[in-house]
């Protein structure tokens, strides 16, 4: 089959439904391949790797929005062009290296208590709602509800402000969702109403400030040498949110479908002859949450394939992860695997900077939903999300009596 046709493939529903069989037959087109538009698509793990830590392979920044007249007019992108997932050097290793200063490991590990006991109530509740056998739906009762609290308790979002929050953003995180221009309005509301709820947050926080990572950015921000600039922090904000959330949401979904689909897969991690770690290592190499990024290219020739500065560069990091050349029957589940090593947060100058805390959710809740709950198993097809960057469920019902 032509490259082109395969890529086009995987843009239809069923090829999101399954990308697997697609990225199968890239796979035997070569690591990388240049496709009918231009673009240069990355299938091979070590060709993925090298390009995403290589900074001659630029991120889209705010020179691309430039080329769109009137950007500016959309919230989402005023705030997106100080993302760090935006921006190139230097800007982006300023503005990282503060950030990851209150993203301390110590900060992410001391968030395991507060984790636990988000899990065990959320758990309660499933148990009450699943006691007399009827059907739970994961999705909305566990796995958006974890991540989206978990960011919160990081950032320093009070309960009371939690609910409101989710679907705001939700609304947002469609912005990862590349070609769909009929949702920016709602997502630069989300964008609007985010930066207000921030900014009336650091008020408060300057007054009186707490140990949590927003008091601790305003600390560095206010240090008074220009460093962190107010709309770089608060932009920065919204930015933790909606990357910490629906990616963390999908690993704890397709987790659970691997287990429904395969119990012994879920018994290994119950008993223990699986650690949580190495179990949450597989799911996201099989079953990666996110499924591709994007840079620049520059002038130079990858896997054989020449790109120049005008080439988009796709990443398929739910390829790579299943790359024969550098897994052993990559379509196997295998949570015991020693040639581990998932590409699914990136590498490189922009690696996952919430990798720890999303490993961390997932190493805590596998093992307590299954040892919870021994008799789980499905209670209804799953529907997936009908998405391409983002992989994951919108339903997952469950049965736990
Ligand atoms: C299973 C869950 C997660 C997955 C699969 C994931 C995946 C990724 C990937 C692939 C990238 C790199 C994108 C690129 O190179 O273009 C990234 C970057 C990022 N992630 Fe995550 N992520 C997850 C959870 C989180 C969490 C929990 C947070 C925050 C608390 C977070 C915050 C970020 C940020 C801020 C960046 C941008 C880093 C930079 O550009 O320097 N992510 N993530």
């Amino acid at each position: 089959m032509d490259p082109t046709e395969i890529v086009n493939s995987l843009a239809t529903p069923e090829g999101r439904a399954d990308p697997y069989p697609l990225y199968a037959a890239l796979h035997e087109t070569g690591e990388a391949v240049q496709i009918g538009s231009g673009d240069v698509i990355v299938i091979g793990y070590d060709a993925i790797n090298a390009v995403l830590r290589d900074p001659e392979f630029r991120v889209s920044d705010q020179s691309v929005f430039d080329r769109m007249p009137g950007w500016q007019a959309n919230a989402v992108l005023v705030q997106g062009a100080d993302w760090i997932l935006n921006l190139n050097a230097p800007r982006h290793s300023r503005i990282r290296s503060l950030i990851a200063r209150a993203f301390t490991a110590r900060r992410i590990a001391g968030m395991r208590p507060a984790i636990e006991a988000m899990a065990d109530k959320l758990l309660d509740t499933i148990a009450d709602a699943g006691a007399d056998g009827s059907s739970v739906e994961f999705m909305h009762d566990f796995a958006y509800l974890l991540p989206v609290n978990v960011i919160c308790e990081l950032i320093g979002i009070p309960e009371r402000d939690r609910e409101a929050f989710r679907p705001v953003a939700r609304d947002l995180a469609a912005v990862f969702e590349l070609h769909d221009a009929a949702t920016l309005p709602a997502i630069n509301a989300a964008a609007i109403e985010l930066l207000a709820y921030f900014t009336a947050l650091a008020r408060q926080r300057r007054a009186a400030p707490r140990d949590d990572l927003l008091s601790d950015l305003l600390a560095i921000s206010d240090s008074g040498d220009g460093r962190l600039s107010d709309a770089e922090l608060l932009h920065n904000l919204t930015l933790l949110l909606v990357a910490g959330f629906e990616t963390t949401t999908n690993l704890l979904g397709n987790g659970l479908q691997i287990i429904l689909a395969d119990p012994p897969a879920g018994d290994a991690v119950r008993d223990g002859s699986v650690s949580a770690p190495a179990f949450v290592e597989e799911v996201l190499r099989f079953d990666s949450p996110v499924q591709l990024t994007s840079r620049i290219g520059y002038d130079t020739v990858l896997a054989d394939v020449p790109v120049s500065a005008h080439t988009e560069v796709i990443t398929l990091l739910g390829a790579g992860n299943r790359d024969p050349r550098r897994f052993a029957s990559p379509g196997r589940f295998d949570a015991l695997r020693a040639d581990g090593g998932p590409l699914s947060f990136g590498g490189g100058a922009h690696f996952c900077i919430g990798a720890a805390l999303a490993r961390l959710e997932g190493s805590v809740a596998f093992p307590r939903l299954l040892n919870r709950f021994p008799k789980i198993s499905a209670a209804g097809e799953p529907t997936r999300r009908d998405t391409l960057v983002l992989r994951g469920f919108d339903e997952l019902p469950i049965a736990v009596a």
